[in-house]
């Protein structure tokens, strides 16, 4: 991979993008600049894209913050390898009215963070790492990388209609052996129960600690 002349490039505006920060323009109007997520998993993939009316003629270009500073996708090809590795994008020329994806990810597993882009207008072959883009046209957008949630919370009533209610009836109150109350609030009665096969519960060994814990939960409440 050659090394991207633009990093020390980046190094150097440092400071100017810092500045960019703190006065932060009214951005130019007839662009928008978004992502179809703006949180996104493991596996996931993210587009960004660049909307445009057409109305003006200058150059558009996507860049992400690094170190402390504004790397710009692209420019004058200058991270190409860095491109060709995680990303497509991201200098479009004169665009015309329409919609452009510009940055496209595939978000690897461990990769938990967040990364704000930014739009900016500018001229090719200008030396966009010195500030030389219009400061009218910036947008951002932020994508959150987040680790995969974890599934929901078992629903005790739903396991226990799949699981206990064929035996037990649909209403625990109403139990033919009027047995299956002592599991409220008592997983340790349930799992006892199955471990010992009571009434060929047996086969029931493939429900969770965590499930079972759900299902005595509903028992003490059996609405
Ligand atoms: C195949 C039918 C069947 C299924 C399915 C079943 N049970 Fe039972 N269960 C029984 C029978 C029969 C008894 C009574 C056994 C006895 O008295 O020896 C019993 C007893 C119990 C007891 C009392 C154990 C004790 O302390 O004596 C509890 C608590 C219980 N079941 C909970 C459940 C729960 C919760 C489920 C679902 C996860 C479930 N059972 C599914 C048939 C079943």
């Amino acid at each position: 991979m050659k090394n991207p002349p633009s990093l020390k490039k980046a190094l150097l505006f440092a400071c100017s993008a810092l500045a960019l920060g703190a006065a932060m323009p009214l951005s130019y109007a007839a662009d928008s600049f978004s992502a179809d997520k703006t949180t996104v998993y493991p596996g996931q993939t993210v587009n960004v894209s660049f909307a445009t009316d057409g109305s003006r003629s200058d150059d558009v270009y996507v860049a992400f913050p690094w170190s402390g500073s504004l790397l710009f996708l692209n420019e004058q090809g200058g991270i190409g390898a860095y491109a060709a590795k995680t990303a497509t994008a991201a200098r479009l020329h004169k665009p015309a009215g329409g919609t452009y994806t510009v940055w496209s990810f595939t978000m690897p597993e461990g990769f938990y963070t967040t990364l704000t882009l930014y739009q900016v207008r500018g001229t090719a072959g200008t030396d966009l790492l010195a500030g030389n883009y219009d400061p009218t046209s910036l947008h951002s957008v932020t994508i959150t990388f987040a680790p995969t949630p974890a599934p929901p919370a078992p629903s005790g009533k739903s396991l226990y209609s799949a699981n206990c209610a064929m035996c037990h009836s649909a209403d625990p109150r109403a139990d033919p052996y009027q047995k299956v109350l002592r599991g409220a609030n008592n997983p340790g009665a349930i799992s006892s129960a199955i471990l010992n096969d009571k009434g060929g519960m047996g086969y029931l060994s493939t429900l969770t600690s965590v499930e079972v814990a759900a299902i005595a939960a509903w028992l003490a409440n059996p609405i």
